[in-house]
C-alpha cells in the first residue's frame, strides 16, 4: 500500500525521472495521488496531485524538478480521500522537512491536536502530515542540541502504528533518512547512487545490489554512504544480489503486466520447482514433527494454501490440519503453541495480517514455514524454513504466476510427504516427482496457448453480466475461489463460488436466464454430482460454462467449454484449472473497459490491518 523512492546521487543528473520511471513500478502498491519533492540549490521543489502517475506527470511534468536528490510517493488513500492536499510529500510549517509514508500512524489525531495548540498550521487530512511537524518541533527545542538524525529518533519514538518513512531536509541537501516498523523499505546501492524503496522493482534497472532494511532500523542515505543502526548499535548488514532482471519488471511488449505474467507461468513454475532437495527434506520432517498444522495466508495466497491444505490432510490423515484466513488468527491462537507448526503462504512477504499472526505464534513456541516470492521479506524473515517461489517480480495486481508456483510448491512438498508418511515406495516417488517437473511447465503452457482465444471470445459475452457463479467440489474448491477473486476483483463483475452441493442451498436462487455459472469439473470421483449441479443450473436458463477434461459428459451440457489436458498428477489440476480463468478475469476487464493491472481500491502489498 503506497508506494515510496528516494535517490540521492553525486553524479551530476537530476533525480526527477529516475524517481518518475521507479514510481511506475511501483504503482501496483497504489496509484489514487502522486508527488515528487527535490532539493535543488537548497531549495525544495514539490509537485503533486490527485491522479495516476501518467496523468499527474503529464499534467505537471514531474520528471523535469531540478535536483540531485529526491523522494516520491505513489497512494493509496487510507486518511483522507485522494487529493492534491492529500497526496505526499507532505511538509512542515516552514516548507523544509518533506516527508513520505507508507503505513497508518494510529495515535496520529492525538499528536495532530498538540501540534495544532502549538500553532502548527496543516494542509491535508492525513496521518503522515504529523511527522513533518513532529520533526519541526522537535529541531525547534533550543534546549538540546540536537543532530536531525537525533530529532528523527524522537519522532519515531513518539508515534505508534506502522511505518515505512521517508524524509528529507533542505538544510542537509544530500541525506535521505529512513525508518521502517512492518512497512517494507528495500535500499539498493550503487557506487554514487543511493536508493529507497517499498519494493526492488523500483531501481532494478540502476542496481541489482539490495539490502532489505528490517522492522526498528533507522537509516540514512547519502550518495557515497549507507549508514544503519537499531536501538543506538549501528548495524553491518551484507548486501544481497537479486537475480531479477530490470526487463522481468517490465512489459516487453504485452498490453499488461498480467497478461505477461500469466504467460510466464510455465518458466516461473519451472524455476519454483528448482527447489534444493534439504530445503524439502527439512520442511517434510517439521511438518511431519508437528501435532498439528495451521495454514495462513490472505486472498489469492489464501487460495493456495486452500489446496496445500487438503493435500496435508490427505497424506497425513489424523494430524489436524486447519486453514485460516490470516485476519481471523484470533480464533485459533490458543492451538499457538511448540507442537504447532503455522504454514504462511505470502507472495509479498509484507502482508501485515500475516505478519500479526505469526509474531504472537513465534512467541508462543510455534514453528513457522513460509512460502514468500520476495526474497528477505519480513515473513519469510519471521519463518524457520523459508521456502520461495522463483516467480520473478509480479506487478500486476491480481496474483497470477505466484499463485500457480505457490501451488507447484505445495504440490512438491505433497510428494515428498507421500514419501515421507510410506505413502509411496521410492520408485513411485521418483517416477512422480519427474513427471511433476517435466508435466508442470508443458501443461501449463498448452493450457495457455489451448484457451486464450476462448477466453477472449468468452469475455465478450459475459462481460455485460453482472453477476457469475463458480462451483467446483472437493480439491477443485480452490480453483473455483480463486476464478471468482480474479473475476471480480479486475472486471468488477460480482462472482462468487460454492462447494457445488451446496449451490441448492440458496445461491442458486438468483439464477436466472443467462447467469453465467462457470463449473471447475475435472472427471474425478466428482464428475456425477458436478453433471447434476449443471443439470440443475441449465433447468433455471445459467449460461453453463465448465472447465474440464476432453472425456467428461459435462461438455455436453455446457454452453461454453475450455478444455485442459488430463494431467499424470491430480497435484497439477489446481494449476492447470485455474488458468483459464486467470485468462477470463482478464480479458473481461479489458472488454469492459478496465485497467487489470490498477483494479480501483485495491493494492498488491497489503500493510495495513
Ligand atoms: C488477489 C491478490 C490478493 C493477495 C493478498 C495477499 O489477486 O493478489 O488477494 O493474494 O493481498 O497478498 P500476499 O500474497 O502478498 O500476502
Amino acid at each position: 500500500m503506497c508506494g515510496i523512492i528516494a535517490i540521492t546521487t553525486s553524479s551530476k543528473v537530476n533525480v526527477s525521472k529516475m524517481i518518475t520511471d521507479g514510481l511506475k513500478k511501483l504503482e501496483y502498491r497504489g496509484y489514487d495521488s502522486v508527488g515528487i519533492a527535490t532539493i535543488n540549490n537548497g531549495k525544495i521543489n514539490i509537485l503533486k496531485d490527485a491522479g495516476t502517475i501518467d496523468k499527474v506527470n503529464n499534467r505537471l511534468s514531474l520528471e523535469n524538478l531540478q535536483g540531485t536528490i529526491g523522494i516520491g510517493h505513489t497512494r493509496w488513500a487510507t486518511h483522507g480521500p485522494p487529493s492534491r492536499e492529500n497526496a505526499h510529500p507532505h511538509s512542515d510549517c516552514t516548507g523544509n522537512i518533506i516527508v513520505v509514508h507508507n503505513g497508518i500512524i494510529e495515535n496520529y489525531l492525538e499528536l495532530k491536536e498538540n501540534l495544532l495548540k502549538k500553532g502548527h498550521n496543516f494542509s491535508s487530512e492525513t496521518d503522515s502530515e504529523v511527522f513533518a511537524h513532529l520533526m519541526e518541533e522537535e529541531l525547534k527545542q533550543k534546549n538540546h542540541e540536537l543532530s536531525f538524525i537525533n530529532a528523527f529518533k524522537r519522532v519515531l519514538a513518539k508515534i505508534e502504528g506502522t511505518y515505512a518513512i521517508t524524509l528529507i531536509h533542505s538544510e542537509e541537501p544530500e541525506t535521505i533518512f529512513l525508518a521502517r516498523k512492518d512497512s517494507p523499505l528495500v535500499i539498493g546501492i550503487r557506487e554514487d547512487t543511493k536508493f529507497a524503496a517499498s519494493d526492488i522493482p523500483a531501481f532494478l534497472e540502476y542496481t541489482k545490489k539490495v539490502i532489505v532494511l528490517k522492522n526498528g532500523e533507522i537509516a540514512t542515505l547519502t550518495p557515497q554512504a549507507v549508514y544503519i543502526e537499531k536501538n543506538g548499535f549501528r548495524i553491518q548488514p551484507k548486501p544481497v544480489i537479486v537475480s531479477w532482471t530490470a526487463a522481468s519488471a517490465q512489459k516487453s511488449g504485452y498490453p499488461h503486466f498480467m497478461l505477461k505474467e500469466i504467460h510466464e507461468q510455465p518458466i516461473a513454475l519451472r524455476n519454483t520447482l528448482k527447489i534444493d532437495l534439504n530445503v524439502i527434506n527439512k520442511a517434510s520432517s517439521k511438518i511431519l514433527d508437528a501435532e498439528r498444522i495451521i495454514f495462513l495466508a490472505c486472498g489469492t495466497s489464501y487460495h493456495a494454501a486452500l489446496s496445500g491444505y487438503h493435500q496435508f490432510q490427505r497424506i497425513l490423515k489424523k494430524k489436524p490440519v486447519y486453514k485460516v484466513i490470516a485476519s481471523e488468527f484470533e480464533s485459533y491462537s490458543h492451538l499457538f503453541d511448540e507442537e504447532t507448526l503455522i504454514f504462511a503462504i505470502s507472495q509479498s512477504g509484507e502482508t501485515l495480517d500475516v505478519m500479526k499472526a505469526l509474531s504472537p505464534a513465534r512467541k508462543l513456541g510455534a514453528s513457522i514455514i513460509s512460502i514468500a516470492n520476495v526474497v528477505d521479506s519480513s515473513i519469510p524473515r519471521l519463518s524457520h524454513i523459508s521456502l520461495y517461489t522463483k516467480a520473478g517480480p509480479e506487478i500486476g495486481v491480481a496474483a497470477t504466476k505466484t499463485h500457480t508456483a505457490q501451488v507447484s510448491l505445495l504440490a512438491r512438498l505433497a510428494l515428498q510427504l507421500e514419501y515421507d508418511t510410506g505413502l509411496v515406495e521410492k520408485n513411485e516417488f521418483n517416477q512422480n516427482l519427474e513427471s511433476l517437473i517435466s508435466e508442470i511447465p508443458q501443461v501449463t503452457r498448452s493450457v495457455i496457448n489451448q484457451n486464450e482465444f476462448k477466453a477472449k471470445s468468452l469475455a465478450s459475452i459475459i462481460s455485460n453480466q453482472n453477476h457469475a457463479y463458480f462451483l467446483a467440489r472437493g480439491m477443485s474448491i480452490p480453483v473455483a475461489l480463486e476464478g471468482a477473486l480474479k473475476l471480480k476483483e479486475i472486471s468488477y463483475i460480482h462472482a462468487e463460488a460454492f462447494p457445488a452441493g451446496e449451490s441448492k442451498h440458496g445461491p442458486i436462487a438468483i439464477v436466472e436466464s443467462m447467469f453465467p455459472v462457470i463449473m471447475i469439473a475435472p472427471n474425478d470421483r466428482t464428475a456425477k454430482k458436478m453433471l447434476s449441479n449443471a443439470e440443475e443450473m441449465r433447468a433455471r436458463g445459467a449460461y453453463i460454462i465448465s472447465v474440464t477434461e476432453k472425456d467428461h459428459n459435462i461438455i455436453e451440457r455446457s454452453d461454453y467449454t475450455f478444455i485442459v489436458p488430463k494431467t499424470m498428477s491430480p497435484l497439477v489440476r489446481p494449476i492447470t484449472y485455474v488458468i483459464p480463468l486467470q485468462m477470463l478475469a482478464y480479458y473481461a476487464a479489458v472488454r469492459r473497459g478496465f485497467d487489470p493491472d490498477k483494479p480501483k481500491n485495491l493494492a498488491k502489498t497489503v500493510t495495513v490491518e
